[in-house]
């Protein structure tokens, strides 16, 4: 498949409609996803980036249909990950002195993957390839999100292949953002935001204005996952700058992970206690055991405060809650609140633990979390209910 976004540019990529799960099991992608490549002719061509390596040969065999692919002048490889670096080995077999365009970093770590001494041409911020009528200007964009990511600018039909950042592991048949379900599109673009991008939040600040400073005409954003942003682009980019400044909705969310269902009635008797308080408050409630993980930290972005329970076991916590503090821990979330709770039959450390990694995790301790002995009783269901309440006054 193919398709033409304007007399000069083609998308080439691949739609990955079965992939559920990205970065090995680490990030799930429950819409599928797709690896973006596009091809530029004017005077010269153009490939900008490729696809995984599992689909390198259904991509050669569709660039084939475009394009000779000894015609291709130049390769950009705006960022060095696999999902889109993948194609490259069966592709240079094809054409083995083609120039490969991209940064410093990008060349290291493309030898570093697949150990081939290819024609890299290294570039920096604000340096141009000449295209004949239009050219391309390179924008590095350090650990966004990995050290050599890089945007590239197409002038004249000013598009930015923005590479990850503005995309979303979204797989559509309508591949712009007005053909598309916009809760759907901004629910995928937020968590991509969220469970990646989050830990570069001040490197997002800088790098839009950095390139908002350069004064270039921004027609459409081109990323390299999803759709691409064809109607008022700037909203996406408007959003990474409301989302990479300590991002908070007027959420709490409640994770628990739980034995006997003692710390689920926990969990459920101080969100009625939250809610009884404020009214207004949007709570999520979700078992880490259960839930999807990388839906809970979507909703841990969007909160300003999160309580996290456990029963305690074996002198420590269960483990689907160490998983999910390890995620939230690693995201280096600010500006954000949170308290421990949970059941316990003897030693109760599981408070003590959570608390101790919520506070390594950045958050600030609203107090020394509430724990309840076996199955709380009518009593122990108030005593949660009025935390719940003290938590409103906190927040
Ligand atoms: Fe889509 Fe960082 O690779």
């Amino acid at each position: 498949m193919s398709f033409k976004i304007n007399d000069k540019v083609k998308w080439v990529g691949k739609t990955d409609w079965e992939l559920r799960t990205f970065h090995g099991e680490e990030y799930s992608t429950h819409r599928g996803s797709s690896y973006n490549s596009y091809l530029i002719k004017d005077e010269k061509t153009v490939l900008i980036d490729t696809v995984w390596q599992p689909f390198s040969k259904e991509f050669l065999a569709n660039l084939r249909n475009q394009i000779d692919l000894n015609k291709i002048d130049y390769i950009i490889a705006n960022h060095a990950e696999p999902d889109h670096s993948g194609a490259l080995s069966e592709l240079m077999k094809e054409i083995p002195n083609t120039p490969i365009y991209c940064t410093k970093a990008g060349a290291k770590i493309i030898k570093g993957h697949y150990h081939q001494d290819w024609n890299f041409v290294e570039v920096k911020t604000g340096d141009t390839l000449d295209l004949g009528s239009s050219k391309l200007i390179f924008v590095e964009a350090r650990m966004l999100h990995w050290p050599d990511s890089m945007f590239t600018y197409l002038t004249g039909e000013n598009i930015l292949f923005s590479n990850d950042a503005f995309g979303q592991h979204y797989a559509s048949e309508s591949m712009y953002n007005d053909k598309v379900d916009n809760a759907e599109l901004m629910q995928e673009a937020l968590k991509y935001y969220a469970n990646i991008l989050t830990p570069y939040s001040s490197l997002v600040v800088k790098k839009i204005e950095e390139v908002l400073s350069f004064n270039l005409p921004v027609d459409m954003i081109c990323p390299s996952h999803g759709v691409i942003w064809r109607d008022n682009p700037i909203q996406i980019i408007s959003k990474y700058m409301e989302w990479a400044k300590n991002y908070k909705e007027n959420q709490i969310t409640l994770i628990y992970d739980t034995m006997w269902n003692s710390t689920r009635r926990i969990a459920e008797a101080i969100a009625d206690g939250i809610k009884s308080k404020d009214k207004d408050l949007t709570i999520k409630i979700f078992n880490s055991s259960k839930a999807d993980k990388n839906d809970i930290i979507s909703e841990v972005f969007k909160s300003k405060a999160i309580l996290v329970g456990s029963s305690t076991i074996n002198k420590g916590i269960l483990s689907s809650t160490a998983s999910i503090l390890e995620m939230i821990k690693g995201l280096g979330f600010k500006e954000k609140k949170a308290a421990a709770f949970g059941s316990y039959g003897w030693g109760g450390e599981s408070i003590k633990i959570i608390s101790e990694e919520l506070n390594k995790a950045g958050f600030e301790l609203i107090n020394d979390g509430i724990r309840e002995l076996w199955n709380p009783d009518e009593e122990g269901l108030i005593r949660c209910s009025q935390f719940g309440q003290n938590i409103v006054n906190k927040i």
